[in-house]
């Protein structure tokens, strides 16, 4: 639903009136040979709301426009509508807020963890749009069955998005402590995992001639210093990755791109470093305490998985608010 401000509300009108408040103050509405009705209800507290669906059915319209935006973009609602999704680690954290997200803009969701619970748990509470497909990332065969279920229940797959990973706790910051199979543990899913997710969603995705990869790196994938030696060296791979797989895939329409965020207190980082709800405050100075959430991912996850970034692809998309770009101990700003 779209709620008009209280500006532009019209209490009391006609529905006539109504659309003709819509049409001129927000709308140019394109190929309408006539002025139709348009449902809509005004909320207690004066405001007119219209559903895009309400819109559709009423006027037959398939494409709108608002100066120039595609209406669905403003309205909510569509801007992935009949895009098929699939999600990993969407069981909780970024993931579980992104396929939420991304089910509220029209996509079918495919959510895949190991935490099958909590999976289906989330997969329920979003509704018909989204599906649980049980799948450890670090396993080809799970990775190449969850792909077909994409492909057997919806007939393709537009958007993959890599986001499952871990994170070895506690942190032994000496290197000589650090053990050969942790690191070798953490890089099978952090960058094994996401390289098998990539391969077989480009598998589907060549003969389909496009779609839509996005993995997901981290601040520690430009910046050392920033947390265990095997994490830090799985998510710099996954960089490389989607460079070199953006490279390969572009010429079957294929984008490839990579979001790396800093910090956000999910389950993931809980009991590394000091981060109860004080002391994760320090990590947002260099943006004016202003905390990064799970809810910025996956809106940058669905820009880059929109028309809207057709044309993007190779890129790196760093949500930090600059912490990666700057040396902010100099103090000089
Ligand atoms: N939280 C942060 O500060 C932060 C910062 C930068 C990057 N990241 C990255 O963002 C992604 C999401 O992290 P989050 O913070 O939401 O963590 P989270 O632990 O809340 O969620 C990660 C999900 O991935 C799932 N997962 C783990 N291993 C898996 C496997 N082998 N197969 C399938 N699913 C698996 C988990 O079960 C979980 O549901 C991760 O790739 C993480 O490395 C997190």
């Amino acid at each position: 639903m779209y709620s008009l401000s209280r500006r532009d509300s019209r209490k009391g009108e006609t529905e006539r009136n109504w659309y003709n408040a819509v049409e001129n103050t927000f709308f140019r509405v394109t190929g309408v040979p006539t002025t139709p009705k348009v449902f809509g209800k005004v909320t207690a507290d004066g405001h007119f709301c219209l559903s895009l669906v309400q819109i559709k059915k009423t006027i037959g319209l398939t494409r709108w426009d608002l100066r120039g935006k595609p209406l669905n973009g403003i309205l909510g609602g569509s801007i992935l509508e009949g895009k098929v999704a699939i999600i990993t680690g969407g069981s909780r954290g970024m993931g579980e807020c992104t396929a939420r997200h991304f089910a509220k803009h029209g996509a079918q969701v495919i959510i895949a963890d190991v935490l099958d619970d909590l999976g289906q748990a989330v997969a329920q509470d979003i509704g018909p749009s989204a599906q649980y497909v049980h799948c450890d990332i670090s396993n080809e065969s799970e990775m190449s069955n969850l792909v077909d279920t994409a492909i057997a229940q919806h007939g393709k797959l537009d958007i993959m998005f890599n986001n499952a990973g871990i994170l070895d706790k506690p942190m032994k910051p000496n290197i000589v402590d650090n053990e050969k199979s942790t690191f070798e543990h953490v890089l099978s899913i952090n960058t094994v995992g996401t390289f098998l997710a990539t391969k077989h969603a480009a598998r589907v995705m060549i003969p389909q001639r496009g779609g839509c990869i996005i993995n997901t790196g981290s601040c520690v994938s430009v910046l050392g210093g920033l947390s265990s030696h095997a994490y830090v060296c799985s998510k710099f791979a996954v960089v490389g990755l989607v460079k070199n797989a953006a490279v390969e895939l572009g010429k079957h329409g294929i984008r490839v791109n990579c979001i790396s965020p800093h910090i956000i207190r999910t389950d993931l980082v809980k009991g590394f470093l000091d981060l109860d709800d004080e002391g994760i405050e320090k990590y947002y100075k260099h943006f004016g305490g202003k905390v990064l959430k799970s809810q910025d991912i996956a809106d940058a996850a669905l820009y880059l998985a929109s028309d809207d970034a057709g044309y993007v692809s190779g890129h790196h998309l760093v949500v930090d608010g600059g912490y990666t770009i700057g040396n902010y101990d100099y103090g000089i700003f």
